[in-house]
């Protein structure tokens, strides 16, 4: 493992070095997509200049190293996830078709009153599939409360939780408010009544490894671009054998063991949920971006970024001088929560901001993050979110918090 060194990670990012304007850029977006370091462009073009083919089909030597790079990558996914196997890691497309095949293929064994817990917390990816299997199969839905400070709420969630709960599936880390889910106490709940538990890890698992057997929970879904991996790629991990009780999502080449007009008989997964050529590129680099993430400094890197956060957040309290002009929407304290700072500034709309800010060269997002439920919870349209990578440093606070100064003193003269 190489010691956290903030200059010389940095320096893996090209495009870190573009300039918005006269500035430098400061990218504070990583929640929505965080840039991909040399070493995972590179594994990708070599693998089109040099291994360009289809995987599991032909024999000839690019064919062969098309599939033994994308093996390859599922190796490093299930290493970096601490899988029992490669084969409990299925590619999707991304974390939303991971989400939407359990939704169909385990939601097939789901009755008429069974029910499904989610949370105000969740992305509308792990909400939106969920609604449409209760308007396919009369499942029902039940959605456990947050907490003031943006946390799920863990009495609610017992609350919630009933004898004909059959899956409990809940953001690991919000996209939000940052806040980490109890992962433990969510489990303790949910075996309680032999519940299933799925984790939407697209925010946690850019922060560390990802130990899916130490949580103890069924499901794991993850997404490449928020991972310093392409974009078009995702991962869905289940132990082997609960994948081997699922019904495949969608039909066709590669799915299958045989077929003949009148039947099939699948595969063994994970090929049985990756029908049709893969995106085999995407793979490829999200492997290496696995491999960049197991061989890094985890400590080093969470320390920095919780020294940042602590920065922003004591930036945003300074900046509002008593005022109460701004609000974080989510914990105030650096306890149990990603470097992930979404605020609310009375009268100042987070796209206007977020404009303003680009002309400073800082990238944020602002708006209702794909968590809509989450905002009428907090009685806002959207948010501003800084969210920060390993590559950030103290340079990108700097600019965030001087160009918010210049963006309220600009509201205040408007
Ligand atoms: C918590 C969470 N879940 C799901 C998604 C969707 O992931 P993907 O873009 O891979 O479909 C996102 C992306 O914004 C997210 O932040």
């Amino acid at each position: 493992m190489t010691p956290f060194d903030p200059a010389s990670l940095r320096a893996q990012f090209p495009i870190l070095a573009e300039r918005i304007g006269a500035n430098p850029l400061h990218y504070l977006d990583n929640a929505a997509t965080a840039q991909m370091p040399r070493a995972v462009l590179d594994a990708m073009v070599a693998h089109e200049t040099h291994a360009r083919a289809n995987v599991h089909r032909s024999v000839h030597t690019l064919a062969e190293r098309a599939t033994r790079a994308f093996e390859g990558a599922r190796e490093a996914v299930a290493a970096y996830l601490n899988a029992a196997q490669p084969e409990e890691v299925v590619f999707t497309s991304g974390a939303t078709a991971a989400l939407n095949l359990v939704a169909h293929s385990f939601g097939a064994s789901l009755r008429p009153g069974d029910e499904v817990v989610i949370s105000t917390l969740d992305h509308h990816s792990n909400i939106v599939p969920w609604q449409m299997l209760r308007d396919r199969s009369g499942i029902v839905l039940k959605a456990a409360r947050v907490t003031p400070e943006g946390r799920l709420d863990l009495e609610h969630l017992a609350e919630v939780i009933g004898p004909r709960t059959r899956l409990v599936a809940i953001t690991h880390a919000s996209n939000v408010t940052g806040a980490i889910t109890p992962v433990a106490a969510v489990v303790a709940l949910a075996r309680k009544v032999d519940a299933r538990v799925l984790l939407d890890g697209c925010q946690m698992a850019p922060h560390g490894p990802v130990d899916v057997q130490a949580l103890g929970v069924d499901f794991y879904a993850l997404s490449g671009h928020k991972m310093f991996g392409p974009n078009g790629i995702g991962a869905l991990w289940a132990p082997f054998d609960l994948l081997e009780s699922m019904p495949p999502f969608l039909g066709g080449g590669e799915m299958i063991r045989t077929v003949t007009l009148e039947r099939t008989i699948y595969a063994k997964p994970p090929m049985r949920f990756e029908a049709g050529t893969p995106p085999i590129a995407q793979a490829v680099g999200l492997g290496a971006a696995a491999r960049f993430l197991s061989a890094l400094d985890h400590q080093g890197v969470e320390g920095h970024l919780a020294r940042l956060t602590g920065r922003i957040l004591d930036g945003l309290a300074a900046l509002d001088r008593g005022r109460q002009r701004i609000r974080v929407i989510g914990p105030t304290s650096l306890e149990a929560r990603l470097p992930v700072i979404s605020f609310d500034i009375a009268g100042a709309h987070p796209h206007d901001l977020c404009q303003m800010l680009d002309s400073h060269g800082v990238a944020l997002r602002g708006g209702h993050h794909c968590a809509q439920p989450l905002m009428e919870h907090f009685d806002l349209a959207g948010t501003t979110r800084a969210s920060l990578a390993l590559y950030n440093d103290d340079a990108d606070v700097d600019a965030l918090l001087s160009g918010l100064d210049d963006a309220l003193t600009r509201l205040s003269a408007g």
